[in-house]
């Protein structure tokens, strides 16, 4: 019998059992022979606590989807009140009314040009039902040559086959890149690519030149263009001007190409207004949602669209239509925790609430600015980031591992992408803690640093 490679470990020992049993996503599971991984108990507020007691400030809502809070007891109710109605019932040839009014809703919130709402489970789904869709409408419109896909340089749209296909970042794809169905790569609008004398909406003006030059010779077979408005946020929080995100919109309107908006990650408000898009004052034909839709709470991801789309599919004939399907399309369960995370946008004034955390937040942050080793700090509604300045490759390979374990031992959850720290917290901090979150993240910058001295 071929031995194990794990130690029998003590039943009370939850992180021996779980490197054990779980494999987790993003890790390279070695790294945790040294690496804490945090046994968590429990969440209240903006705070998960370990089974020893000890308390971490989500700083990072835990991947970006919790907008609310832990056990937000808003959130809990109707969950509540969900179970005891109807836990799940399949979407194909069945309705139930989370399902409807969430549609419904979100479609009002895009003032109804996005009127049809095509739900999945995880981000990486709502892209692939993006790329499926934009690709049959044009082949059932006749346009069968429109295959192709683009993305921004650096771009993330999630890691399934296809996701990866319209993702450009090497250390997640190049492991599969046989497998992989490439898209064009166009030139990113990144502000931190600024020349001398330029703003960043002349490099927004400068990328736009290059997504130019592909459609003048490709349109005819590129289905779709993808974008993540305004923060490319696997990238490491690469902010853009908005005038890009109404430049494409022209462009493809121009050649006949559509565009499809990622606002997984930068959806709910994350951005300032509750759809990035909002800050072009343009519309997508794809608006693909996931993360915070749910309050951080269930899988869910809805892929919104305009009349024309739904129309393309709208046939007698069956396979005209999108087949395309989940076993928990729909749940209502998710679709509840969505609800009532909207009833929470609505009645709490959360933007307005928003603009005035993330300004304090700021402020505190603001002496960063000047340390010798912080590049681009910058900030996008609640999203901030500092690039850390680090000469040794070995150091600047170690840094995000270091600085989460330093940030461990200040309380903080936080995972830098690379050398790029950023903050992306709920939405419920109040004062003491956004100025807790600022000094800590100093101090483990600080700590971190002193290390690789
Ligand atoms: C912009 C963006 N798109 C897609 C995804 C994929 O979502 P999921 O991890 O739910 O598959 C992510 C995940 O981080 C993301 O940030």
């Amino acid at each position: 019998m071929a031995a194990s490679i794990a130690p029998a470990v003590a039943p009370e020992d939850w992180v021996a059992r779980s490197l054990r049993a779980v494999w987790h996503p993003c890790t390279q599971m070695k790294h945790h022979e040294r690496l804490p991984l945090v046994p968590v108990a429990r969440g209240q507020g903006a705070w998960l606590y370990d089974r020893a007691g000890h308390r971490y400030l989500d700083a990072i809502s835990s991947w970006w989807v919790n907008l609310f809070g832990h056990a937000n007891p808003r959130i809990n109710a109707a969950l509540k009140d969900q179970l005891d109605t109807l836990e799940h019932a399949m979407l194909a040839g069945c309705t139930h009314e989370p399902a409807v009014e969430l549609a419904e809703r979100l479609a009002a919130l895009t003032g109804n040009t996005l009127g049809h709402a095509f739900f999945a489970s995880d981000g990486a789904s709502a892209i692939e039902i993006a790329l499926k869709m934009s690709f049959h409408t044009w082949h059932n419109r006749g346009f069968a040559d429109k295959q192709e896909f683009v993305c921004i340089a650096n771009s993330y749209h999630g890691e399934t086959i296809g996701a990866l296909g319209v993702t450009d970042v090497a250390l997640f794809k190049d492991a599969y890149d046989p497998l992989i169905r490439h898209a064009h790569v166009v030139a990113s609008p990144d502000a931190r690519l600024t020349q001398a004398g330029e703003t960043a909406a002349d490099v927004a003006r400068r990328a736009l030149e290059h997504v130019r030059s592909l459609f003048d010779a490709r349109a005819s077979r590129i289905a779709a263009l993808i974008v993540e408005p305004l923060v490319q946020c696997a990238a490491g929080m690469a902010m853009h001007d908005a005038s890009y995100i109404a430049g494409l919109r022209a462009l493809c309107d121009e050649y006949g190409v559509h565009l499809i908006a990622d606002e997984i990650a930068v959806g709910c408000a994350r951005t300032g207004t509750f759809f990035a898009c909002e800050q072009a004052s343009v519309w997508p034909d794809f608006l693909c949602l996931s993360k915070g839709i749910s309050g951080g709470y269930l899988p869910l991801s809805i892929v919104l669209s305009r009349d024309d789309i739904f129309a393309a599919f709208y046939h007698d004939d069956t396979a005209r239509g999108f087949l395309h399907s989940h076993s928990y399309t729909g749940n209502p369960l998710a679709c509840r925790a969505a609800l009532a995370t909207l009833d929470l946008f609505a009645s709490d004034d959360v933007l307005t609430a928003n603009a005035r955390k993330s300004a304090t937040l700021k402020a505190a942050l603001a002496p960063l600015a000047d340390h010798a080793q912080v590049r681009n700090l910058r900030q996008c509604g609640t999203i901030f980031a500092f690039d850390a300045l680090i000469d040794d490759p070995q150091q600047a390979r170690t840094f995000s591992r270091r600085f989460f374990e330093n940030a461990l031992q200040r309380e903080l959850l936080l995972r830098p992408i690379g050398t790029t720290v950023y903050l992306m917290p709920p939405y419920i901090l109040d004062d003491e803690e956004l100025a807790l979150l600022a000094a800590r993240t100093r101090e483990t910058f600080d700590a971190t640093l002193a290390e690789a001295r």
